[in-house]
C-alpha cells in the first residue's frame, strides 16, 4: 500500500528549495514533531499513565499547574535542547529565558512554547494541544536574555501547533502557507493530509467566552449581538456558535472549516490587556492564520506587528475569516470616533432596547 508523504519527507524537501540551508532548522523542526509525539502518547495515555489531575504547583503566572503540563514542558525541553539548532528557549511554564545546558552546544534559533495549552480540558477528556514559535537569535549573542525574545510575530521562522484529539495532528508554517499532518501511530509518523489549508474569508461560525459578556468592550458586544440577532438583524444570515476553551482546537477548527476566534480585551482585570500569551500562543497563531489567508488582530492592528514588551505578556486576539476580522476593526475604529453611538450605550446591554431587534 502506497504511503503519504511523511513530516521528515516535507521539511527535507522544504530544505532543498534553500541551496544555503544546513540542515539544522530541518533538525530542529524534527525534534520538536518528536516532543509532540512523546506528548501525544501521554495525552492518549491520560489516567492508564496516572497522568491526570494537578501537579500541586503553579506556573509563574499563578496558574495552577496540571501534571502534564510539567511533564509537556519537560518533554520539549529534552527533546530540543541537545542537538545544538538552539541558543535559549521560553516557556509559558518558566519564569524567564531557559538557557542550554552547557554540555550541549549551542545554535541561531530561539523556542518559544506553550507545552500543554488548554489544559483545563485535560481531565475532561476534550483536546489540547502544544504552540511553538521559532526566532532567530541576534546576531552576536551567546546567552540570549529576555530582550532577545521580544520579537514581534512578523520576525518569526516557523510556528505550529500540535492537537492531541480523536487524532493527533501537527500543523506547521514556514511562512509559505500551512500544512496539517496526521500521526499514524502505527508507523510512528506525521503524514500530510491537510496540504495547503485555506480558511474561507466568509464565515456564520463565531467563539467567545460569553460568560464575560458584561467585561467585553463596545465594539464586541456590537459584532456579537448583531450575530445573535441572526436573520432578521443586520447581517442578514444566522450565525452558530461555539465554545471549547482550548484555543489549539478553536484555531484547529477555523483552519479546517473557517470561523472566527475571539478573546478580546476587557474590564475583568484592568491589570490584563487580554487573556491569551502574546509570545507563544497568539503569534504562532497570528501567523498559521495569515499564512492560511486569514487574518489576527488584536481589534486595533495586526497581532504579528505588536511590540513586545515582556515574556509573558497578554495580549487580546480576534483571528480567523478575514471578512469578519476585519469587520471588528471596523467596529473597533468607528467606536473610537464616536460613530457607533447605539451600541457604545449601556442601554445596549439590557433586554428591551436593542437586544431581540
Ligand atoms: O490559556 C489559554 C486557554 O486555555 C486557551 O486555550 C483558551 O482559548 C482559553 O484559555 C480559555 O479561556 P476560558 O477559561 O476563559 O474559557
Amino acid at each position: 500500500m502506497r504511503r503519504g508523504t511523511t513530516l521528515t519527507e516535507f521539511i527535507i524537501g522544504e530544505q532543498r528549495g534553500f541551496a544555503h540551508a544546513s540542515g539544522g532548522f530541518t533538525a530542529l523542526v524534527s525534534d520538536l514533531q518528536l516532543a509532540c509525539k512523546h506528548i501525544a502518547y501521554l495525552v492518549g495515555k491520560g489516567a492508564l499513565a496516572g497522568a491526570l489531575g494537578r501537579s500541586g504547583s503553579e506556573n509563574v503566572q499563578g496558574e495552577q499547574q496540571m501534571k502534564l503540563d510539567v511533564a509537556a514542558n519537560e518533554i520539549f525541553l529534552r527533546t530540543t535542547q541537545w542537538g545544538g539548532h538552539l541558543a535559549a528557549m521560553v516557556s509559558e511554564e518558566l519564569d524567564g529565558p531557559y538557557q542550554i545546558p552547557k554540555q550541549y552546544p549551542r545554535g541561531r534559533y530561539l523556542l518559544v512554547f506553550d507545552p500543554l495549552d488548554g489544559s483545563s480540558n485535560i481531565d475532561v477528556n476534550v483536546s489540547v494541544g502544544s504552540i511553538f514559535s521559532v526566532l532567530r537569535a541576534p546576531e552576536g549573542v551567546s546567552e540570549p536574555a529576555t530582550e532577545d525574545f521580544l520579537q514581534p510575530g512578523s520576525a518569526q521562522v516557523c510556528a505550529g501547533y500540535a492537537i492531541y484529539g480523536p487524532t493527533s495532528m501537527l500543523v506547521l508554517t514556514f511562512g509559505r502557507g500551512v500544512n496539517g499532518f496526521t500521526l499514524d501511530r502505527e508507523i510512528g509518523e506525521f503524514i500530510i493530509t491537510h496540504p495547503d489549508l485555506r480558511i474561507p474569508e466568509e464565515t456564520s461560525e463565531f467563539a467567545i467566552n460569553t460568560s464575560n459578556e458584561r467585561f467585553w468592550e463596545p465594539p464586541v458586544n456590537r459584532y456579537v449581538a448583531e450575530c445573535l440577532r441572526g436573520r432578521s438583524g443586520p447581517r442578514g444570515k444566522d450565525f452558530n456558535m461555539r465554545w471549547i476553551a482550548s484555543m489549539v482546537a478553536e484555531v484547529h477548527r477555523i483552519l479546517v472549516r473557517g470561523g472566527l476566534f475571539m478573546y478580546p480585551r476587557d474590564t475583568k482585570d484592568p491589570k490584563r490587556a487580554g487573556r491569551l500569551r502574546l509570545l507563544y500562543e497568539a503569534n504562532p497563531m497570528a501567523m498559521i492564520v495569515e499564512q492560511a489567508g486569514g487574518a489576527a488582530s488584536t481589534g486595533r492592528g495586526r497581532i504579528l506587528d505588536v511590540a513586545p514588551t515582556e515574556l509573558h505578556q497578554r495580549v487580546p486576539v480576534i483571528l480567523g475569516s478575514k471578512a469578519e476580522v476585519e469587520r471588528i476593526e471596523r467596529y473597533h475604529r468607528e467606536h473610537e470616533q464616536g460613530l457607533d453611538r447605539p451600541f457604545a450605550s449601556p442601554l445596549f446591554n439590557t433586554r428591551s432596547l436593542f437586544r431581540g431587534g
